[in-house]
Parts: C-alpha cells; sequence; structure tokens
C-alpha cells in the first residue's frame, strides 16, 4: 500500500507536525535515524573492545540438570545480572543474561516461539577458578568468568565465542538522576568513577528528540548489546528486512543493519537501512560449518557486522585458536534499545540442520491451500466489483491461470475495515460466490490502524473497553493513517485478540464467506504522522509495557490474531491465508511476507531474490514480491522479466499503486501477452513440485527457496552468489534482470553433477575433477527462463493448465526424472485435498520416487496414510537416457500389469512413457523392457 496519495491527503497535517514527506521518488533518509541519532546505539557502538567490565561469580554457580546459572557483575558499576546457560535439544545452547533484581520488570518476547524450548541435559566436565565447561551432547559450552567470555564447540571444535570482543553492554534500569543545580567538576568525576560516563554524558539517556518528535523516556537506558564471533565463517546472512545483497557486508564504514519495522516510502536499495519486518536471526557459515544465532529481543536492534578483513588483533579471537593460522571469521555485535540479552545457538552443522534447528524454535510455516502457491492478481484498487468480473472474465478470456483476486483500501466503506463500500461493493458475498464458481478466492485488505469515527462499531468497542494502545498520557493513542485520525489497537490485550479473532466470523464481516482471506498491510504499525512513520515509543501497551519493548512484535501479534481468527471462523476445517507486511521470528507460522513496496525498475526486479532468500534462510519461506513493481510503470520487456522471475518465487503476486496505469497482461502487445501467459503455465504446470516442498518445509524446516550454499555448503563460489538459487533439492534457476540481456552467466555448483536446461533438456556436466562449480553463458530470448532440473532428482508436474489450481487437483501427473551420472534419480510427491486440516489426520499420500537401472517405483513413505486422489500417472520423461527403448511394462496391485509404449528421441537423450494409467493412490513399479 501507499503513498503520493499519502502526501496530498495529509498535507495539512504535516504542515502542523512539520514531518517530511517527499514526492521525489526515493526514500527521505532524513525522516529516519541513523545509529548516530540514536543515543542508545551511539553508546553501545562507541564502547571500546577488549576491556569488558563485566566478570561472573562461579562461587555463585548453580548446576541444574539443562542449566546452569550465576551472578554477573558489572564491575565498573557493581550491577548485578543473572546469567544462564541452558541446553536444548537439537544441538542449540540458550544465553539468558538479565537484571538480578531490576527495579522495572525487563521484557521478555512472547508469540516468537512456538512453544518452551525442550530442554536437552547438560552436565559440567570441568570447573576452575577461571572458568567452568558443560557438555552437552557433541556440544561444549566454556564459560569464563573474568572478562566474561562464553565458547561454544561442537566435536571438539571452537565456533562461536560471545563477548570475545568485549562489548556486552547491558543498561540496568536506574532511578533518574536529580537535576543538578551546577553541572560541576565534581558530577562529571562521581559519573567516571562508576563507569557511567557515557550514559552521564549522553543528552539522549533520559529523553531524546527526533525532528519534531519527543521520546519521553520514562525509564531512561536500557539497552542491551552482545559481540559474537563465528570462527571459520566466510559470510554472514539473514537479519532480514534491508534492500541488500543476501551475503550481509561489512558495516564498517556504513550504519549497522537496522531491524525496526518501518514503512519506509520508496526505499532505496543496497543499504542496511530498517524496512518492514525484522527477524533477529543470522546465519553464519563457512566450508565446515554453519551455525544460526537467534536474538531474541523485540526492541529496535542493530548489528553490526565485520568480517576476517576488517579484523583488528584485539576483535580477533583466532590467534588463541590456531595461532596466526589465517582462520576466516565474522563477527557480529548486536545492539537493542531494552528488553533482555536472550540469544539461541543452533550448532548445525551443516545449513539443513541450522534451518531444523531454528524452525524447531520459532516453527515452520505451515502448509498453504493449493490457491495460494498459486497465482494473486492485486492492484490498488480493483474500483468496483464490476471491475472485478471483468479482471477476472478476462484472464478466462486471454486463457490466463488466476486462482486469487485481490482489494486493497478502497474496497471499504472510507476505509473502515472488516466494512464495504455500499455502491461499489454492493454485493460483496454475491461478488466472492461468483469467484468461487470459478474455484477463485478473495482477500481483502484489513489493517490494525482503526478509524476514529463514533459511527464505526469497531471504534465504539475499542474505545469503550480499552482497546487502543495508549499514548504516554494514558489515553487512546492517535495517529494519522488512511482513514485520517485513526488509534490502534493493543494485540497484547488478551481480551483484543480474542475480540479481534472474532471480527472475522463470517457472522461478524458481513460480505465476508470462507473463500475470503485476508491480507494485514500497515502493521509495523505505520503511523504516517508518527515518528518514523511509526508509533512513539512511550505509547503504552497491556501490562504496562512500553512500545519501545514490543515494536517489532507488533506485526507478528496482529497476523497471530488474524490466524486464529481464520482458523476459528472455518472452525479450525480451512488452512488459513493471510499476506503481511510487517514480520519478526515467527511470522512463518502466521502469514506469508511480501517485500512491500518497491518500483518498476530492474534493481528492484533483481533485488527480489536475496530479499526472498533472507527471509527464507530466516524461517520466512512463504516470500514474494510485487509483481511489476509497486510504483511506477514497467514497460513491456520490465513486466515480461518479472513475471517470468516471480513464476519461480513462493508468493506470486501482481500489485501495483493506484497512480499507475493499469497493466493486466492483456494491456500489452500481444507477444507480451503470450510470454506472460508462458510464464504463468511454468507456474501452474510445477504446482506439484511446489506443493510438495511446501510441505517438506513444514516437515523439516528446509526452505523451498534455497541459497546454493545449502546443498553445496562447502563449495567457496557459491557463498556469495545471490541471482540464482534453488527450488528445494531439484531446480536451479536464474532469472533474467537485466534489460535487453541475450545471455546469462549462470554458477552450476556440485562437481560431478548434471543439470537439464527445463526447456531443451540439453545436459550441462560439471567436472568431477576439479573442487568447485562450472559458469556458462547460457543464451536468452524474451521467451526464456533459465531453469535447470538437478540431474538425481525427479520432478512432478501437470500439463493441463485449467482456469484456476484448485480445480486441477485430480488432474493426472507427469514424472521427469532426471538422471545423474550413475543413471538414478530420486524425488518425493506429496498429495491432499488442497484445502483442510486432514492431512494432519493421515488423509495424504507421500510418495517416494525412485529411478535406478531400468526400474522406477513409487513407494508411500508414510504407510498409514490414505488419500483417495482420482490423480493417476499420465507420462513419464527419462532425462539423460542413453539409448532407445520400445517398450516398458507398469504393475500395480490394483491395475495389474501392463505393457506401454516409449518412445526415445536420440538427439535429446530423452525417454517418454505414456499413459502407465496407474493411480497415484497406489504402489506400482515400472519397468523399461
Ligand atoms: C455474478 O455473476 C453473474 C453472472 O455472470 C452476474 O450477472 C452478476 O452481476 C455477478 N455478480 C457480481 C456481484 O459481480
Ligand atoms: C555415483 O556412484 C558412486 C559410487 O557409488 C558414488 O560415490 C557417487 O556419489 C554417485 N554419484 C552421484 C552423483 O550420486
Amino acid at each position: 500500500m501507499k503513498k503520493i496519495r499519502q502526501c496530498f491527503g495529509i498535507v495539512l497535517w504535516l504542515i502542523i507536525v512539520s514531518l517530511g514527506c517527499n514526492p521525489v521518488q526515493s526514500v527521505d533518509r532524513n525522516n529516519f535515524k541513523t545509529c548516530e541519532q540514536s543515543s542508545f546505539c551511539r553508546r553501545s557502538r562507541r564502547v571500546k573492545p577488549g576491556q569488558s567490565p563485566y566478570q561472573l561469580h562461579l562461587n555463585t554457580l548453580s548446576v541444574g540438570s539443562s542449566s546452569i546459572s550465576a551472578e554477573l557483575v558489572n564491575y565498573n558499576n557493581l550491577a548485578k545480572f543473572k546469567f544462564e546457560l541452558s541446553a536444548i535439544k537439537e544441538e542449540t545452547f540458550r544465553m539468558k543474561i538479565s537484571e538480578l533484581s531490576p527495579i522495572r520488570p525487563r521484557y521478555e518476547v512472547e508469540s516468537a516461539l512456538v512453544s518452551e524450548p525442550e530442554l536437552d541435559t547438560l552436565k559440567i566436565i570441568e570447573q576452575t577458578a577461571d572458568h567452568v565447561t558443560v557438555q552437552a551432547g557433541a556440544n561444549e559450552a566454556k564459560v569464563f568468568a573474568a572478562p566474561f567470555r562464553v565458547d561454544l564447540y561442537s566435536h571438539g571444535q571452537l565456533v562461536i565465542s560471545s563477548n570475545a570482543r568485549g562489548l556486552l553492554k547491558f543498561e540496568h534500569y536506574r532511578k533518574k538522576p536529580e537535576p543538578k543545580a551546577e553541572e560541576g567538576a565534581g558530577a562529571a568525576e562521581e559519573a567516571e568513577a562508576a563507569g557511567e560516563e557515557d550514559i552521564e554524558a549522553d543528552p539522549g539517556a533520559w529523553e531524546e528528540n527526533f525532528k519534531s518528535h519527543h521520546d519521553t523516556k520514562p525509564y531512561g537506558p536500557a539497552a542491551v548489546a552482545l559481540d559474537f564471533s563465528f570462527v571459520g565463517a566466510h559470510h554472514a546472512y539473514g537479519i532480514p528486512e534491508h534492500a541488500d545483497s543476501f551475503a550481509l557486508k561489512s558495516t564498517k564504514n556504513t550504519d549497522p543493519y537496522r531491524l525496526y519495522n518501518l514503512d519506509v516510502f520508496e526505499y532505496e536499495l543496497w543499504n542496511p537501512m530498517a524496512l518492514y519486518g525484522s527477524v533477529p536471526f543470522l546465519i553464519a557459515h563457512g566450508p565446515a560449518r554453519t551455525v544460526g544465532v537467534l536474538w531474541l529481543n523485540a526492541a529496535e536492534t542493530w548489528v553490526d557486522i565485520l568480517s576476517s578483513g576488517d579484523q583488528t588483533v584485539v576483535s580477533s579471537i583466532v590467534n588463541f585458536v590456531s595461532g596466526s593460522d589465517p582462520t576466516p571469521q565474522v563477527d557480529a555485535h548486536f545492539i537493542s534499545e531494552t528488553g533482555i540479552i536472550d540469544v539461541f545457538f543452533n550448532l548445525g552443522p551443516r545449513p539443513l540442520d541450522v534451518f531444523r534447528q531454528y524452525t524447531k524454535l520459532t516453527g515452520t510455516a505451515p502448509l498453504p491451500q493449493y490457491f495460494a502457491i498459486a497465482y494473486h492478481q492485486s492492484r490498488w484498487n480493483y474500483n468496483d466489483q464490476d471491475d472485478v468480473r471483468m479482471v477476472e472474465s478476462k484472464f478466462d478470456e486471454h486463457d490466463l491461470p488466476l486462482d486469487v483476486m485481490w482489494l486493497d483500501i478502497e474496497h471499504t466503506d472510507n476505509k473502515k475495515y472488516f466494512t464495504w463500500d455500499h455502491l461499489r461493493f454492493s454485493q460483496p458475498t454475491e461478488m466472492t460466490q461468483n469467484l468461487t464458481a470459478h474455484g477463485r478466492k478473495l482477500v481483502v485488505i484489513v489493517d490494525p490502524h482503526i478509524k476514529r469515527d463514533g459511527s464505526y462499531f469497531l471504534h465504539n468497542d475499542a474505545e469503550s473497553n480499552g482497546y487502543y494502545v495508549k499514548n504516554k498520557e494514558g489515553r487512546d493513542f492517535e495517529g494519522w493513517c488512511w482513514p485520517g485520525s485513526s488509534s490502534y489497537l493493543d494485540f497484547l490485550n488478551p481480551a483484543v485478540q480474542d475480540y479481534y479473532a472474532q471480527r472475522y466470523s463470517l457472522d461478524n464481516f458481513k460480505g465476508s464467506t470462507e473463500d475470503t482471506y485476508i491480507w494485514n498491510d500497515m502493521n509495523e504499525p505505520s503511523v504516517f504522522s508518527g515518528p518514523e512513520v511509526t508509533m512513539h515509543k512511550d505509547c503504552v501497551h497491556h501490562g504496562g509495557w512500553e512500545h519501545r519493548e514490543i515494536h517489532n512484535i507488533y506485526a507478528l501479534l496482529n497476523t497471530k490474531v488474524t490466524f486464529n481468527g481464520l482458523f476459528r471462523r472455518s472452525e479450525g476445517k480451512l488452512r488459513p491465508f493471510i499476506l503481511t507486511r510487517g514480520h519478526f521470528a515467527g511470522s512463518q507460522r502466521y502469514a506469508a511476507v511480501w517485500t512491500g513496496d518497491n518500483a518498476a525498475d530492474w534493481a528492484h526486479l533483481r533485488i527480489t531474490v536475496p530479499m526472498c532468500l533472507s527471509l527464507s534462510v530466516s524461517g520466512i519461506s512463504f516470500c514474494g514480491a510485487d509483481v511489476g513493481g509497486f510504483f511506477r510503470s514497467p514497460d513491456e520487456e520490465l513486466i515480461t522479466r518479472w513475471y517470468q522471475a516471480a513464476a519461480f518465487q513462493p508468493f506470486f503476486r501482481s500489485h501495483a499503486h493506484i497512480d499507475t496505469k493499469r497493466r493486466e497482461p492483456w494491456l500489452f502487445g500481444e507477444e507480451t501477452l503470450g510470454v506472460i501467459r508462458e510464464a504463468l503455465r511454468k507456474r501452474y504446470s510445477l504446482l506439484p513440485l511446489w506443493y510438495t516442498l511446501f510441505r517438506e518445509h513444514e516437515l523439516t524446516g528446509a526452505p523451498v527457496m534455497q541459497p546454493l550454499w545449502a546443498q553445496f555448503p562447502t563449495e567457496t563460489d557459491t557463498f556469495a552468489i545471490d541471482d540464482e538459487y534453488l527450488l528445494g533439492d531439484r531446480l536451479l534457476v536464474h532469472p533474467v534482470t537485466e534489460a535487453e540481456a541475450s545471455s546469462v552467466t549462470v554458477y552450476f555448483p556440485g562437481p560431478g553433477q548434471i543439470w537439464y536446461d527445463m526447456d531443451s533438456y540439453e545436459a550441462i556436466h560439471v567436472s568431477s575433477k576439479h573442487s568447485g562449480g562450472r559458469t556458462e553463458q547460457i543464451p536468452v530470448n524474451i521467451r526464456k527462463v533459465p531453469v535447470f532440473q538437478r540431474g538425481g532428482t525427479i520432478v512432478p508436474k501437470k500439463e493441463r493448465i485449467r482456469r484456476a489450481a484448485s480445480l486441477s487437483l485430480d488432474d493426472p501427473f507427469t514424472l521427469l526424472v532426471a538422471l545423474d551420472v550413475n543413471g538414478t534419480a530420486s524425488g518425493t510427491v506429496y498429495i491432499d485435498d488442497g484445502r483442510s486440516y486432514e492431512y494432519k489426520q493421515g488423509k495424504y499420500l507421500y510418495l517416494d520416487l525412485k529411478f535406478e537401472g531400468k526400474t522406477l517405483t513409487s513407494r508411500f513413505i508414510d504407510k498409514n496414510s490414505k488419500f483417495p486422489t482420482k490423480a493417476w500417472l499420465e507420462r513419464v520423461v527419462i532425462i539423460g537416457w542413453p539409448s532407445a527403448v520400445s517398450k516398458a511394462r507398469i504393475e500395480s496391485k490394483g491395475m495389474g500389469t501392463n505393457v506401454l509404449e516409449a518412445s526415445y528421441n536420440s538427439a535429446a537423450h530423452l525417454l517418454v512413457v505414456r499413459k502407465p494409467a496407474v493411480s497415484m493412490a497406489e504402489e506400482w513399479t515400472l519397468s523399461l523392457l
């Protein structure tokens, strides 16, 4: 959603509050803080390495079956903390540091973890005056007392060290100093003696101004910060959301990466500025090991990254690992405004292990309904119900598949969510039923700001029940957003959670149906009149928590409640679908995420890959970007390339700003329409693969969209690649993201691997003589989407393309069997009703396919699961087959034995077996004769 309009709509307001809203076409950086403009970031960033005043009192050590704890003291001011280290199942340690007896409770994050993590057993294996070592499985933690440091070992190798650089900082809550009559030398000396000179000297410690906004900071300085050194890591990844390269850059000469959910107008590319979401999860990867760190803190956070090249002697811990050996290392320094230090260390050792370990903590994305992974058509706005009907019918007329129509804010009665514009959407139920009759769905927007309008039931309920977030004076917070003067539901309040979830019931949300799904936008939250376009940090939530403490989980809670609402609406029968802009660790359990208000230019198309990779490795697999770019209008070539690229990204939706030209596919020339149709058909034909990958993500945490190093972890050439990626372990995708491209440079990973062009079946062999991959120029014309199937895999597809994916569930399957150098291949197919939760009761089929020698078999992975699918096997295509075969035999219990024709294309090394016609609900064996 957004903007331009915002500038006109609230111009008066803007003058009053002198908030800049810049109508030029890039972000107004002045609207957003730098680290230097933020007192806690500034203070923490100035901490000098190598002088840590923190010491652990090992004489206070207490040992439990899964954890140890002890007192930690800051010798500059004698503030006391509790240190706790626990062992968690799945190669994970958790470290918590909090105040021993704070004068006010410190906020601990809710709702990000899927549940209380399962503890593992731990035992002390060594204790001296200077350190204690604990062991959990093959992992050890060596905790040093003075200065405090925690080194984590896996299989005897040092992998992560915390506070190795001595940047730990925990600003305990304190009483506000009395204003001094005179700022004499005595006071300054006193402060210095207490080691608090940074706070005393910082005019922003107790109150802070930014532009015209004043932050009262009633509880004063409360920052927490800590450094982590990753031994052997070449790069760090994750900590979305930023419009930057996938491999994080050194921030030595820039601001740190910022995590603070913000509605950034026309965001700039390739920089560490904050965007709509914040996932404080970082992955460090090297050829020998991959590890992850979850910094569980919901306050504004900045992250500095240093890589080996930036090391100073003091910052490198290599010297006590292996002397002068130049072991690569990445250092990260997390700085949060408040909260506690609560860190999870996932020790790998492989990327897929880290994904599993991390999603064990924060959850995986539940399997979406089948329609949700198909194509979505959106714009701000479809004008009225006739427009919706017209657009939908044009999709049919032009033979373009479509599953979902979307309505942005203008569908409501004056931006009152859960209502409809009476004139333009007078028959919403019939409109939706018309879509449903064609197998399609509707998504409508529901934002968390509430119009302050005495005739709006939601406002009246919220106001009278105290459901709004409060300002610092304790009155309902009011800010400016789409409806004008608005207040914001306080999702921390359990009563609000229940009330809001109920709004989604069919009785309450008149005009909605079971096929109406939800888009939660503007949930950073966006407040046009607020500091940095969001809520004041001294606003107050349920429980007395300041907004400062929970800011980054506001969107998470918003989508959690929406999810519960949709779940209850169908009495737990149908899987909800929600799209969210704001997000945090754990958001994947509730919603898909898109990259917000991008623009119609090539660089924005290009950055969709690194942005979605960063989200994917941080647990958020269901990611996409507005096709065509939200702002401005794409030309024919750009829209074509965007459709082609997005057809191979998890969430596939076209969307556009209200001031852009209409851009439905038929509004371009015949050729463009034809190529877009092809891209859509490619997506639809591969939906069985997408669906299987989403199910496997739900089971294992493996991202649907993966960086090359997830499958080729030791291949250093893959580490910085972010213009191509893998879908599962089966397809390699390199979208064309440059104008007038006549070729793309594709890196094919894996010594000894074969990659097959999905269009020509041409084989690209990677030599097994070298340790790296192979780089090739692949020629492209406007129709070409460079996608390659990995030899050794089997890809399921459906070649009949229906008007909507949900109508294709019974259609027959084609299997693409791509052989590796040994002439073998394997793969899986997942099948269920595409809609309900019955799969949780065993109503599904999960097939294990194997090709070896001359035989392809299909076996059930879960013998007790069953699903009566009508789908059958229509075709088997064996890619890379060396010689002619003319007959094959299919056998199954239900069908007996049949002999089939096979045809061989010797130029393409392609063997096609037609109509095995066996049911996918049976186990079967296909043999080449
Ligand atoms: C629903 O479809 C029917 C038949 O095409 C059409 O006459 C009617 O106007 C549609 N209703 C809405 C609300 O779009
Ligand atoms: C081929 O088989 C050999 C011997 O079993 C094995 O070492 C190799 O990993 C296999 N290659 C592939 C690509 O699976």
